[in-house]
């Protein structure tokens, strides 16, 4: 019998020692590395054998060939547009998310709306727990199959015999393979399924989706090159206590990173917004301070979000700056701000600033509307709420031009604002719109404008 090949590998990073130590040379994390077996030597592909006729041979790049249905639908809009169009043959798709946030949900509603020949394969659930699933969510297919599986040489052969069109996996860390002897989760089992699975979506066009789960910081549990390995990845994420989920991509080898899906989760499984700025704007029936609306864009789609802000006197000797779906940083930064260019004695305050819907934005274009929420509670006057704004704030109090303003303007428009407040230096064509632009330079002439 020859030797069974065995290394050390830390369980953080992924990373590979010859032998085992304390610390990972990489990570510099404690007690991470163990002992797993690298390979048994008898090693052989997801197909027992290859026929001489799939080894590939190189081509022109202009004589290669690609059906004209290259893309699937996958029966989701939201999902259609994070992938840039639907789903490319001979795709690996890593789906990770916090436990909970309803990844199982999506990709078995997927499997059921798709509309082609589906295998759905769980590691964590039984067949029957999956049709009560599917139950409780009003669909059936009947092109849908289920699974319940973690051997990987054992799908593979109900891969065969079955010819799925696609194939769901909940989830990677669940798989293990025959030809390691770790356990199901350590970093070797991960690689290894993953790269069987990439050797089958490559070679049949098959397109995979792979459930990952993350670990406590928010990362894909496994090694890092788990990412690497695959063409796209997918962060399905929200606050557990609020009803949105958004579908963002890390990664994407045929599309935009930039993308975002906003789902419902409600009791009948999840739906997709289409139209989330109405959402996201809270109803209110009576006029309150520290609120202001920001023309936002997320990928390429422009979205109106709702900034609630609140000023009150610090009962504690050092004030409070809390913010959710707000980046504390850039509202210290806009406090100064105002504190030095246009004379607010903040310092001495508590600020809050939350962004409703549970969302959370990185585009500074939402700068404007934070200073106009917090001067509007620091005053008490409210803001007219047919009012939108999209501009950055820059250190000197200028208002900045933020990039695709027209769909801005647009987006505002067709919501039914009267006025949204841009910079001076932004370059918009011709306006057809019914909207009032108004274009301000300084934050002092904006506050004049508003608050008198
Ligand atoms: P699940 O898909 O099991 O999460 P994950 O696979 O990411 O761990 O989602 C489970 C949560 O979703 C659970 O808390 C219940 C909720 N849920 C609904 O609210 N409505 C539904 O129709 C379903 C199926 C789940
Ligand atoms: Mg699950």
């Amino acid at each position: 019998m020859s030797k069974v090949k065995t290394s050390f590998f830390c369980q953080s990073c992924g990373t590979q020692h010859a032998q085992w130590q304390g610390q990972c040379n990489s990570c510099k994390q404690w007690n991470t590395l163990t002992e797993e077996v690298m390979e048994k030597p008898d090693k052989k592909n997801w197909k027992t054998e290859k026929k001489a006729s799939t080894i590939s041979k190189p081509l022109k790049i202009n004589q290669i060939e690609i059906s004209s249905e290259s893309r699937i639908d996958t029966g989701d809009a939201e999902l259609n547009r994070v992938l840039g169009g639907g789903i490319i043959p001979g795709a690996l798709m890593l789906l990770g998310g916090e436990p909970g946030i309803g990844k199982s949900t999506l990709l078995l509603q997927i499997a059921i709306t798709v509309g082609c020949k589906v295998l759905y394969v769980s590691g964590e659930e039984s067949q029957r727990q999956i049709k009560i699933r599917s139950d409780r969510m009003d669909t059936s297919s009947d092109q849908c199959y289920v699974l319940s599986e973690t051997k990987t040489q054992n799908i593979f052969s109900q891969i065969e015999t079955l010819a799925p069109e696609l194939v769901v996996i909940d989830s990677v860390q669940t798989l293990h393979t025959d030809y390691i002897d770790s356990s199901p989760g350590s970093v070797s089992q991960i690689k290894e399924c993953t790269a069987e699975f990439i050797k089958f979506a490559k070679e049949t066009h098959v397109p995979v989706f792979l459930v990952g789960h993350i670990t406590k910081d928010g990362q894909i549990a496994g090694p890092k090159i788990l990412e690497h390995m695959v063409d796209v990845v997918l962060h399905f994420e929200g606050d557990r206590n609020h009803i949105y989920r958004i579908l963002r991509t890390q990664k994407n080898r045929f599309g935009a990173t930039s993308e975002i899906g906003i789902y419902e989760m409600q009791s009948k499984g999840l739906r997709a917004v289409s139209n989330p700025s109405e959402l996201l704007i809270s109803e209110k029936d009576e006029k309150l301070s520290g609120h202001a609306i920001a023309a936002t864009i997320e990928g390429i789609r422009p979205l109106m979000i709702e900034i609630q802000a609140l000023v009150s006197t610090a009962v504690y000797g050092t004030p409070q700056r809390t913010t959710t779906g707000y980046n504390t940083k850039r509202l210290n930064m806009l406090l100064a701000v105002l504190e030095k260019r246009a004379g607010f004695a903040l310092g001495a305050k508590d600020v809050f600033i939350n962004i409703t819907g549970g969302i959370s934005i990185a585009d500074p274009a939402i700068d404007l509307a934070v200073v106009v929420a917090i001067l509007s509670s620091y005053h008490d006057i409210d803001v007219s709420e047919n009012f939108c704004f999209a501009a950055e704030v820059g250190l000197s109090g200028e208002i900045r031009p933020v990039p695709k303003t027209e769909q801005r303007i647009q987006e505002a428009s067709k919501l039914g604002f009267d006025t949204i407040v841009i910079s001076k230096f932004a370059k918009i064509g011709k306006q057809n719109e019914s909207i009032k632009v108004l274009a301000v330079s300084k934050i002092e002439a904006l506050i004049s404008a508003l608050f008198g």
